[in-house]
């Protein structure tokens, strides 16, 4: 299977891998040969890339990186704890905070084991496609990606379990913000910003006096949109002044904004996403938290096309543990001729590099 553009496959090409929506109902199958309406439809929803099979690249599998119940277990439960908090008078808020605190904490104790377990880097792309609510499965893969980083930074378990919580917790804020404005798709105004860029402070305002929670994670909502060098948002505060936690929220939420599907813009890939954080390495993000998170994560996901710096080409097969940038890659080109493809271990041969990406779709 293969990784490609979705706007550039064409009428017929096979399915490698099955379409879910953030509900975990499938909405095309594995093995369907797409029509034009169904790659249509698919755009118009905002997917941008697609596993396509073929026969050069049958032997490379895509490996379920993530056990999908309890992905969708996680993300309902975030769902139903938001929605409650949307509908439910002030007073009462802090109530249904309270009551979630424990499903949350059991949640991302289950993470944190799968994590700890899978031992592979951690590839969500793809993972879930679509969504109607896009901010409850962002909730959730910046909780994920805030838990790889507290990981590789080597996090004590209390301490990543309370990371974890502000990590599903830290756009709660935005319950409060008018529905039109929240799913708006496209750009805002001045004005509909000002009532968005509200929500850090709202979200700490809501978290900060339910006692089963430490104070900590209310911080995190409250910074997770600061900057180190004081551009950030609510407070422009700066570097020290910035938990570390508000940082690695800030990372973990900057690169699954620009990498997650939407209907009014392309996702960026992972490596693309990646080229952001290291732009604002050392000034608005911290430099060690930038290198933790290309650590634990997956920057070629297994099926994208890559270029080498010695003119070959081939397809992601494996992923090498911690070193993101040198996976193992399946040979089929050199200097644009085909050759008779073979296994190349980019950690055996680290004169060669990955110079970038190609998602055409070619037959
Ligand atoms: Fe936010």
């Amino acid at each position: 299977m293969r990784l490609v553009s979705t706007a550039t496959v064409e009428p017929g090409a096979i399915l490698a891998k099955t379409i879910y929506n953030d509900k975990g109902q499938v909405l095309l199958s594995d093995g369907v040969a797409l029509n034009e309406r169904m790659l249509k439809r698919l755009l118009e929803m905002g997917i941008a890339y697609v596993y396509i099979k073929d026969a050069k690249t049958e032997d490379i599998q895509y490996k379920e990186a993530f056990p999908r119940e309890l992905k969708v277990k996680a993300i309902k439960s975030i769902e139903s704890t938001f929605h409650q908090i949307q509908v439910d008078a002030t007073l009462s808020r802090s109530f249904v905070v309270e009551r979630a605190s424990q499903n949350f904490t059991d949640i991302i104790r289950q993470l944190h084991e799968e994590i700890k377990n899978n031992g592979d880097l951690l590839s969500i792309l793809s993972d879930v496609f679509t969504y109607d609510d896009y901010i409850f499965t962002h909730s959730f893969n910046v909780t994920l990606y805030s838990l790889a980083i507290g990981m590789e930074l080597g996090l004590p378990q209390k301490e990543i379990e309370t990371l974890g919580l502000g990590a599903i917790m830290h756009d709660v804020g935005k319950m409060k913000i008018p529905t039109d404005i929240l799913l708006k798709p496209g750009r805002l105004t001045d004005e509909e910003f000002q009532i968005v860029k509200q929500h850090p402070e709202d979200g700490f305002r809501l978290l900060k006096d339910v006692h089963t929670i430490s104070l900590l994670v209310a911080h995190c909502a409250y910074q997770h949109h600061e900057r180190i060098n004081g551009s950030g948002y609510p407070r422009g505060i700066k570097g020290n002044e910035i938990h570390r936690f508000g940082k690695i929220i800030a990372v973990a939420d900057v690169f699954d904004a620009v990498t997650s599907n939407r209907v009014y813009r392309k996702a960026m890939l992972p490596h693309d996403g990646l080229e952001i954080l290291f732009a604002g390495s050392g000034t608005l993000f911290e430099e060690e938290i930038v290198n933790a998170f290309r650590k634990a994560v997956a920057i070629y996901p297994v099926g994208i096309t890559v270029e080498l710096s010695d003119g070959r080409k081939g397809i992601v097969s494996e992923q090498n543990s911690g070193k993101s940038d040198r996976p193992k890659v399946k040979i089929l080109e050199k200097d644009g001729l085909n050759v008779t493809p073979y296994e190349l271990d980019l950690m055996k041969e680290l004169s060669v590099v990955i110079t970038g990406c190609d998602t055409t779709f070619s037959k």
